[in-house]
């Protein structure tokens, strides 16, 4: 069997054991001596550790030199894992090249804007456009796939880490060269690139494709072509993913019945490659998460893991790696708080993770990662870190008895659009302002409708955001013509939509639509704005606007100056008589066929969307249902027995199963009516005489329903 495009396959379960949630992380056994490995056995199996990922950075001790293989050490920590019943989810190894290579073929290693190598000297120095690179990786993938194809232990592939970490952007002539075949590919002729980049404007016209450069440095405070920028960054996503599928394909020729995946990087901030169209590349999607500290903790989590979900399009998907505590990259690495290691774990496993990994195992002793957390802390095994784990290995096991796989997270009624290209082009250095891109806006949303106890469904803009009751389109700045007609469709249908400011302003090559804002879909919203309305701090500048309705634009605002009969205005600007925004509209929402389309033209921020949304909610005929969550406790429904995931249960139908997990998002105790059995009960308490919980800020409960 080769590998399927679009195809769904989940690690099994080793021979004779049950499907189980996937759980434990992953495990770098050379990083320590043998006489260590049978601790770790045994204290994985402590804390019901079922699955590790082996091998990732190894490449250097597998092939210590070049052709030389050695595998012995491989073979035996796999077997002793194995014969524990602890499966393995194998590397391909190829993550981080060996210095023998890169001494050998220095022509592999990525170069920055300015032309410089970038050196060995931490992991991930090669270009994933080096012809030379590719064939090394292809060899280890084969020699990999020959050694372990019969290994009964290695239940999937994880293949090489979170490609573009590191090597996003190479500017190296093989990058120079795969940029040019890769716009002939999309192009067909240079005038067409001409065309797409709008080379007439300051000279940048060529005549042939050899003349085509990647956006190598220009000096400071210049301005590069925008089309060019956002093609490049298509074009990046789109080489490491090529890598990827020679690497994928290498390994699924041999061995055919393994699944594979590799561990993605999506979050609220994460754009390295456009992971939704990575998705129909692997055999299930795996992500790699870690906490932003701080108010937004549970809510991040929360909507990040649901952008997963909907990538992954609601089928079971794999938390790769999490941390147990704190990170070390950031320059002030928060520990967690007691009980965030298993409310974190919960947060993605509501959101439709069928397996919990952290990175790592044992926390490393030397080398850039040591003070990173890991399972097995330098504290050892008598430590908090290491009891909560023993204790979320018992969680998952029971929630995974009570037959939590198999369900998957219930549809939401409303839907938030997350559009990896929109975010790709507002990364313009000059732009309106630089304090508004795409992603400034789409966390504000999940959270607002949070507040007002909706969980929303993260999901991007080829997904099927147009089958939810309401969708909400956050500064989804390229619209091209068949997402605009999407959305006309969407609303003229029937839909409720509700669309920011800085919507449907460029189309796909990233040139304005005419005729004044939102050019893409002016008819549908039924406003036309003329002008963005910056705002910032510079002294006497204008730096907020208050609006009617008593919340405060921040950064920019629309001047909408002409809204069609069909529209109402729910709130406008209340400014000084010289800013020309007094009286301007700034909420409205207008009938299009048989649907609404609310606009907000201004940035307002979590709290003002979250003020201003019941208004909005009014207009466009949105009633809040009783199963809505409160402002300060979020709601999540796991649900089975139904084919199309709808929360049946908020719609008349019945579903056999559902878990509702309940989250806190405060930092008070809050209370909540349990809807079932309690199967997690984690920094929380439960009346179980009248099905009440009370949860403290780090808790949850889980119920089965
Ligand atoms: C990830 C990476 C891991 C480890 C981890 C630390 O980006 O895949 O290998 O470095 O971060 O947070």
């Amino acid at each position: 069997m080769v590998f399927e495009k679009n195809g769904y396959r989940w690690p099994q379960p080793l021979k004779g054991n049950q499907p189980q949630i996937w759980y434990g992380g992953d495990y770098n056994p050379d990083q320590w001596p043998e006489s260590v490995w049978d601790e770790d056995v045994r204290l994985m199996l402590k804390a019901k550790v079922n699955l590790v990922s082996v091998g990732i950075f190894s490449w250097a001790k597998i092939e210590p030199r070049e052709g030389e293989y050695d595998f012995c050490w491989l073979d035996r920590v796999i077997d002793k894992l194995g014969r524990a019943g602890i499966a393995v989810d194998l590397a391909s190894a190829t993550a981080s090249p060996p210095m023998w290579l890169t001494q050998a073929h220095p022509e592999v290693l990525w170069r920055d804007e300015k032309g410089d190598v970038c050196w060995p000297g931490a992991r991930q120095h090669w270009r994933p456009t080096s012809p030379v690179f590719r064939e090394y990786a292809l060899k280890l993938c084969r020699a990999m796939a020959q050694h372990y194809k019969d290994n009964p232990y290695v239940v999937a592939w994880h293949v090489s880490n979170e490609y573009g970490c590191h090597n996003r952007f190479d500017y190296s002539d093989d990058a120079m060269r795969a940029f040019q075949d890769w716009c002939q590919k999309r192009y067909g002729t240079i005038e067409a690139v001409n065309e797409a980049w709008g080379t007439a404007f300051w000279a940048q016209a060529m005549t042939d494709f050899s003349q085509i450069l990647p956006p190598r440095y220009i000096g400071d405070g210049n301005f590069m072509n925008p089309g060019k920028l956002l093609d490049y960054q298509r074009f990046s996503s789109d080489a490491l993913k090529d890598f990827f599928v020679a690497e994928r394909d290498e390994l699924s020729r041999i061995t055919p019945s393994k699944p594979l995946t590799t561990n993605f990087m999506v979050s609220s901030v994460g754009v390295t490659a456009d992971y939704d169209d990575w998705a129909s590349e692997v055999d299930f999607v795996s992500n790699d998460h870690y906490f932003m500290p701080g108010e937004a903790h549970v809510d991040e989590m929360a909507y990040s893991s649901s952008l997963v979900d909907g990538i992954a399009r609601k089928r079971p998907w794999f938390l790769m790696e999490n941390s147990t505590s704190a990170v070390n990259w950031r320059s002030i690495n928060y520990r967690k708080e007691p009980g965030q290691t298993i409310r974190d774990a919960m947060v993605h496993l509501a959101m439709g993770a069928d397996a919990i990994c952290f990175f790592q195992w044992r926390q490393s002793r030397a080398g850039a990662e040591k003070f990173h957390s890991a399972m097995l802390p330098h504290a050892g095994e008598h430590s908090q870190v290491f009891r909560d784990v023993c204790e979320l290995g018992d969680d998952l096991q029971q929630l995974g008895d009570a037959g939590l796989l198999g369900t998957r997270l219930a549809k939401s009624r409303v839907a938030v659009v997350f559009d990896y290209e929109s975010e790709w082009a507002t990364e313009h250095t000059a732009t309106p302002t630089q304090n508004v891109r795409h992603f400034t806006e789409p966390l504000d949303w999940f959270r607002a409708l949070a507040d007002c106890g909706i969980t929303a469904d993260m999901v991007t803009l080829r997904s099927d955001w147009d089958t939810y009751e309401l969708a909400v389109l956050p500064s989804v700045y390229l619209l091209d013509r068949a997402n605009a007609q999407r959305v006309r469709d969407y609303v003229a249908g029937g839909g409720k939509l509700i669309v920011t400011y800085y919507t449907g302003i460029s189309d796909e090559r990233d040139h304005i639509w005419l005729g004044g804002y939102p050019g893409a879909i002016r008819d549908v919203v039924g406003v036309r704005s003329e002008e963005f309305v910056p705002m910032g701090d510079d002294a006497g500048a204008l730096h907020h606007l208050d609006l009617s309705n008593g919340t405060v634009a921040h950064d920019i605002a629309d001047h909408i100056t002409q809204i069609d009969d069909t529209a109402t205005v729910l709130a406008t600007y209340k400014a000084g008589e010289y800013t020309g925004m007094d009286g301007v509209p700034a909420l409205t929402v207008n009938r299009f066929g048989k649907g609404l389309a609310g606009y907000v033209g201004c940035r307002l921020g979590r709290l003002g969307i979250a003020a201003s949304l019941p208004a909005l909610f009014e207009a466009l005929g949105f009633e809040l249902d009783q199963t809505d969550g409160s402002d300060d406790v979020l709601r999540v429904v796991r649900v089975g027995g139904v084919d199309d995931v709808d929360d049946s249960a908020s719609h008349g139908g019945q579903p056999s199963v559902r878990f509702i997990f309940y989250f806190n998002r405060s930092r008070d105790i809050v209370t909540v009516e349990l809807e079932g059995e309690p199967l997690v009960v984690s920094h929380a308490t439960v009346d179980a005489e009248h099905a009440k919980g009370s949860i403290e800020p780090n808790g949850v409960i889980v119920v089965k329903g």
